[in-house]
């Protein structure tokens, strides 16, 4: 095993191990990234490889401008409005494909949809801009943990796969992006993330309802953010044995991780993924949940922990 620190790159650096086909740990504003070239089918199938994925779930494309993006796919309409809105950013925007050789088969899942994103993260986009191509990227976590939103997380979970890894310090969002789907005049929310769904219809509108599984975003797994230990959802009294992810009201004790001690549902979601981590480090019998507030960033807080227990989301 070669030691950690070897892989910590520059942005050039990691821009050539893009081109060779291997795979890059990325800091972006969300969580980390374990980038690849999304035209190159060899390099896209390390991805899977190294996360130990059940099957080929679709990527998201990520590019440095909205003017690479329009290259992938038609962004008209609500797709336009929307990327004009918050892009850079923690959305995802899935449209149909326009450049299928851009994202090879392999990183669309054989669709004919592309899932696109730029990223607001200057040391994404300077890897992306040097690179020059579309970079896929799914969470740099092996497959059914929690997303890492420190670079040392990252590294632990897929850094033995990378060729080089970038260090942009812990992710300010803490939450993978929105993924929105903009397809035959219908706007769905498929995975909910970093903006809110009162964001996204302050721009398009009421969002068409998600609809049956077909229109689900087909990676989401019910265990897809699990820790070692059970989860235990809406706890306001902890059990002695258990970790304890607190939100607002101070608590007390040696295994209590306040996600955010002032309410703050942006501060807990980025502590969410890392404080889950801490807590399952203790080897706790349980880890138990304070309830979240399901407005704003909590939709997509509560869609994370309920994944985490174990409930189909
Ligand atoms: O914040 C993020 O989005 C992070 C960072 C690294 O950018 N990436 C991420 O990627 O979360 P991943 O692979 O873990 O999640 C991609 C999501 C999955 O839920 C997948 O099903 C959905 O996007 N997706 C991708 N392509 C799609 C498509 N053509 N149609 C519907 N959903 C799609
Ligand atoms: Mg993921």
């Amino acid at each position: 095993m070669r030691p950690l620190v070897d892989r910590s790159a520059s942005v050039e650096e990691a821009a050539s191990v893009l081109r060779r086909g291997e795979l890059v740990i990325l800091p972006t504003e969300t969580v980390y990234g374990l980038a690849a070239d999304a035209a190159n089918p060899q390099a896209v199938a390390r991805i899977y490889e190294a996360k130990g994925r059940p099957s080929f779930n679709p990527l998201i494309a990520h590019v440095a401008t909205l003017q690479a993006a329009d290259r992938l796919a038609r962004l008209e309409g609500p797709a336009r409005r929307l990327a004009d809105a918050f892009w850079p950013g923690p959305l995802t925007l899935v449209a149909r494909v326009r450049d299928a050789s851009a994202v090879c088969d392999l990183a669309r899942a054989g669709l004919d949809t592309v899932a696109i994103r730029v990223p607001a993260h200057p040391l994404a986009c300077a890897v992306i801009a040097t690179f020059g191509g579309a970079v896929a990227a799914p969470s740099a976590n092996r497959s059914g943990r929690p997303s890492p939103t420190t670079f040392q997380d990252a590294i632990e979970e897929t850094g033995r796969a990378s060729g080089a890894a970038i260090d942009g310090g812990a992710c300010a969002v803490g939450l993978e992006s929105s993924v929105v789907s903009v397809l035959d005049g219908a706007v769905r929310l498929l995975r909910p993330g970093g903006v809110t769904r009162e964001a996204l219809e302050a721009v398009v509108g009421p969002l068409d309802s998600a609809g049956n599984d077909a229109h689900r975003s087909p990676g989401r797994l019910a265990l897809h953010y699990a820790p070692n230990a059970p989860v235990r959802l809406n706890v306001t009294a902890p059990g002695e044995d258990e970790a304890y992810l607190a939100f607002a009201d101070a608590a007390m004790g040696a295994r209590v991780f306040n996600l955010s001690p002032s309410g703050d549902l942006r501060e807990a979601a980025a502590n969410l993924f890392a404080y889950l981590r801490a807590a399952d480090r203790t080897r706790p019998r349980a880890i138990a949940v304070a309830p979240i507030p399901d407005r704003g960033l909590g939709e997509a807080i509560n869609d994370r922990l309920r994944r985490a227990a174990g409930f189909v989301g």
